[in-house]
C-alpha cells in the first residue's frame, strides 16, 4: 500500500488549486469589469485584476520558496463561482440591479480565495514555512480588502438604487447613485410621492 499522504502533500495540492483559481479569475474579472455600469465598480474590478495578476507571481514565488514545481491543478470550486457569475450577467437586469449583482458574483469568489488563503497561511505556519506564510498573508490581506470594498460600493449607494430602479417608470431616468454613495436625489419632483 502506498504511504499515506502528510499535511505538506495537502499544502501542496491546495497550492495548485488556488493557483489555477486565481489564474480563472484573471480571465473573469475583464468581464465583471465590462458587464459594470458604475465607474466606481468597474475600477475596483479592474483594480483588483492587477493585483489577482500580483497574486499569481506570488503564488510562483511561493513554489519556488519550497522548491516545487510551479503547477496548478484545475479548481472546480472557483470554476463554479465563475459559471454562475456568468449566467447572472446573461439575465435582462436593469444597471444598477446587475451591478449589485456583480458586486454578489465578486464577493463570492472573494470568500472562496479568503477560504482557500486563510488555511494556506494556517498550514505555512504549522508546517514551519514561514517565507510561505508571509507571501500568502499578504495575499489574503488583499482579498480582504477587496472584498470590503465591494460591500463599500454595495452598501454606499448601488444596493439602494438597484431597490428604488424596482419603480418601472424610473427606468427612462439617467442611472442614478453613480459615485453618490447614499443621498441621491431626483430630478423630478412628480415621483417623489411614490417613495
Ligand atoms: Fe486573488
Amino acid at each position: 500500500m502506498a504511504e499515506a499522504g502528510t499535511l505538506h502533500d495537502a499544502f501542496i495540492d491546495e497550492l495548485r488549486d488556488t493557483y489555477d483559481a486565481e489564474k480563472q479569475l484573471t480571465k473573469a474579472l475583464p468581464k465583471l469589469a465590462k458587464a459594470a455600469s458604475n465607474p466606481k465598480l468597474r475600477a475596483a474590478f479592474e483594480a483588483h485584476l492587477e493585483e489577482t495578476q500580483g497574486h499569481v507571481e506570488r503564488l510562483e514565488q511561493v513554489f519556488e520558496s519550497l522548491e516545487e514545481k510551479v503547477r496548478g491543478k484545475h479548481c472546480e470550486g472557483i470554476a463554479g463561482i465563475i459559471d454562475e457569475g456568468k449566467s447572472i450577467m446573461e439575465e435582462d437586469f436593469g444597471d444598477t440591479t446587475m451591478d449589485a449583482c456583480l458586486i454578489a458574483a465578486g464577493q463570492r469568489a472573494e470568500h472562496y480565495e479568503m477560504a482557500a488563503y486563510g488555511t494556506l497561511v494556517a498550514w505555512a505556519q504549522a508546517l514551519g514555512h514561514s517565507d510561505a506564510a508571509k507571501l500568502l498573508q499578504q495575499t489574503l490581506d488583499e482579498e480582504k480588502a477587496a472584498d470590503k470594498k465591494l460591500s463599500g460600493l454595495a452598501e454606499g449607494g448601488i444596493n439602494q438604487s438597484a431597490a428604488e430602479s424596482a419603480h418601472p417608470d424610473d427606468e427612462s431616468e439617467e442611472p442614478v447613485g453613480v459615485g453618490a454613495a447614499g443621498g441621491r436625489k431626483r430630478s423630478s419632483g412628480a415621483k417623489i410621492g411614490r417613495r
